[in-house]
C-alpha cells in the first residue's frame, strides 16, 4: 500500500464502550492497510477524567489541523452538568450536517431490504443550548424554557446537501419531515425553503415528498420502504434515526458522519452504552461502518468496499455475530473473525 498517500486524522476512542469498538475497528483497518497516522486525543468523560475538561484544547486543534476524525461515543451528564461535548464539535467546526444511512445487513429479519438515508440539520433547532429555568416560590426549577432556532440559510445549506446528495447517489426521492402544522415558525421555515429550493433547482430531478414527523414515525414502522431520503431538523432528525437503526437490526448497525465545509467527524449513532461497558459484548460495526463513511469521504471507496464486504461475509457466511444481533460473539470474536475476511479479500 505505498503507494497511498498518508491522510492524518484525528482518533477519539470516546467512553464506555467507546475504547472497546474503536480497537475493533483499528484493527480492521490495519488489515485493509489503510494510510491513515492517528492523533489519539480525548474528550468527553475521559476528557475530564485526563485533564479537567470534556472538550480539551488539543482535541479542537487537532480537527482543526486534520479536518478529519473518528469518534467514539462520548458521555453526556443527563440534566444537568457539563454541554454535550458531541454538540460542542458540531458546533465548533459547523458540521452542519447528519448523514445517517441505514441499510439492511442481515436478511430475513422483521424488515428486510431496508435502504434509507437520514439527512438530519446538524447546528440549529432545538439543540442551540439556548435554555434556562425561572425559579418560582423557592423552587429553581418551576419553569423549563428552551428556544428553538432555524435561519433560511441553515435550512437552504442542508435541503442543499440533501438534494445533492440523493442526485449524486441516484436516488429517487426526499422526504422533508416536519411539524410545520403545530411549530410553523421553526419548522415552517424549514419545509418551506425545501418546497422553494426544489422548484428553483431541482425539480425533476426526483421526487419531493413531505411529511409530519409523527406521522413519519409510525409509517416508518408499518411500511419503510416507501422512504428514500429523508431531511429533517435537529431532534426529529435524532430521534428517528434511532428509529430507523431499529429497522436494520439496532443501533450496532448504524453509522453516522457529521460533514461541514472544513471538517468531517465519523462516528456511530449509539452513544457510550454504559450498562455494557467493559464486557466485550459490544458490537463494533456501526463504528467500523462510520469508518468505511470515512474511507469514501477520502477518496478510499475500494477500501470502503472491501470493509463492508468482509462485514458482510462475517455475518452471513461465517454466521459470527455479537449479542444484539442473536448471536454469541464478543467484540473481539467478531473482530477477528472481521480481519480474517479481509485478509482473504
Ligand atoms: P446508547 O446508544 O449508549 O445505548 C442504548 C442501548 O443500546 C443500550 O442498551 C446499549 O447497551 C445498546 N447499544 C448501544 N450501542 C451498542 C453496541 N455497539 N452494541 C450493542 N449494544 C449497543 O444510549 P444511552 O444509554 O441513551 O446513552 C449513553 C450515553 O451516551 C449518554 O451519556 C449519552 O449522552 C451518550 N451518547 C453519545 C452519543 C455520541 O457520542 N454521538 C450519541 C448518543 C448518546
Amino acid at each position: 500500500m505505498s503507494d497511498l498517500k498518508n491522510i492524518p486524522a484525528t482518533l477519539i476512542p470516546g467512553d464506555g464502550i467507546g475504547p472497546e469498538i474503536t480497537e475493533a475497528t483499528l484493527m480492521a483497518l490495519d488489515a485493509l492497510a489503510v494510510p491513515f497516522v492517528w492523533d489519539r486525543q480525548v474528550a468527553g468523560a475521559a476528557g475530564v477524567t485526563a485533564c479537567g475538561d470534556p472538550l480539551p484544547q488539543a482535541c479542537l486543534d487537532s480537527i482543526r489541523k486534520t479536518q478529519l476524525a473518528l469518534k467514539g461515543p462520548l458521555e453526556t451528564p443527563i440534566g444537568g452538568g457539563y454541554r454535550s461535548s458531541n454538540v460542542r464539535l458540531r458546533e465548533e467546526f459547523k458540521l452542519y450536517a447528519n448523514l445517517r444511512p441505514a441499510k439492511t445487513l442481515i436478511p430475513g429479519g422483521r424488515f428486510d431490504n431496508i435502504d434509507l438515508v437520514m439527512v438530519r440539520e446538524n447546528n440549529e433547532g432545538l439543540y442551540m443550548g439556548y435554555e434556562h429555568f425561572i425559579p418560582i416560590d423557592g423552587d429553581p426549577h418551576a419553569v423549563g424554557m428552551s428556544t428553538g432556532i432555524n435561519t433560511r440559510q441553515g435550512c437552504r445549506r442542508i435541503c442543499r446537501f440533501a438534494f445533492d446528495y440523493v442526485i449524486r447517489k441516484g436516488r429517487k426521492k426526499v422526504t422533508v419531515v416536519h411539524k410545520a402544522n403545530i411549530m410553523k415558525a421553526l419548522t415552517g421555515i424549514f419545509l418551506e425553503t425545501a418546497r422553494e429550493i426544489y422548484a428553483a433547482e431541482y425539480k425533476d430531478k426526483f421526487i419531493l415528498d413531505e411529511i409530519i414527523v409523527d406521522a413519519c414515525a409510525m409509517k416508518l414502522i408499518m411500511n419503510p420502504w416507501q422512504f428514500d431520503v429523508l431531511v429533517t431538523t435537529n431532534l426529529f432528525g435524532d430521534i428517528l434515526s434511532d428509529e430507523i437503526a431499529g429497522l436494520v437490526g439496532g443501533l450496532g448497525m448504524a453509522p453516522g458522519a457529521n460533514i461541514g465545509e472544513h471538517a468531517a467527524i465519523f462516528e456511530a449513532v449509539h452513544g457510550s452504552a454504559p450498562d455494557i461497558a467493559g464486557k466485550g459484548i459490544a458490537n463494533p460495526i456501526a463504528l467500523m461502518l462510520a469508518a468505511a463513511m470515512m474511507l469514501d469521504h477520502v477518496g478510499l471507496a475500494d477500501k470502503a468496499g472491501q470493509l463492508r464486504k468482509a462485514i458482510d461475509a462475517t455475518l452471513n457466511i461465517d454466521n459470527v455475530r455479537t449479542g444484539d444481533l442473536g448471536g454469541k460473539a464478543g467484540t473481539q470474536e467478531f473482530t477477528a473473525a472481521l480481519v480474517q475476511r479481509i485478509k482473504q479479500g
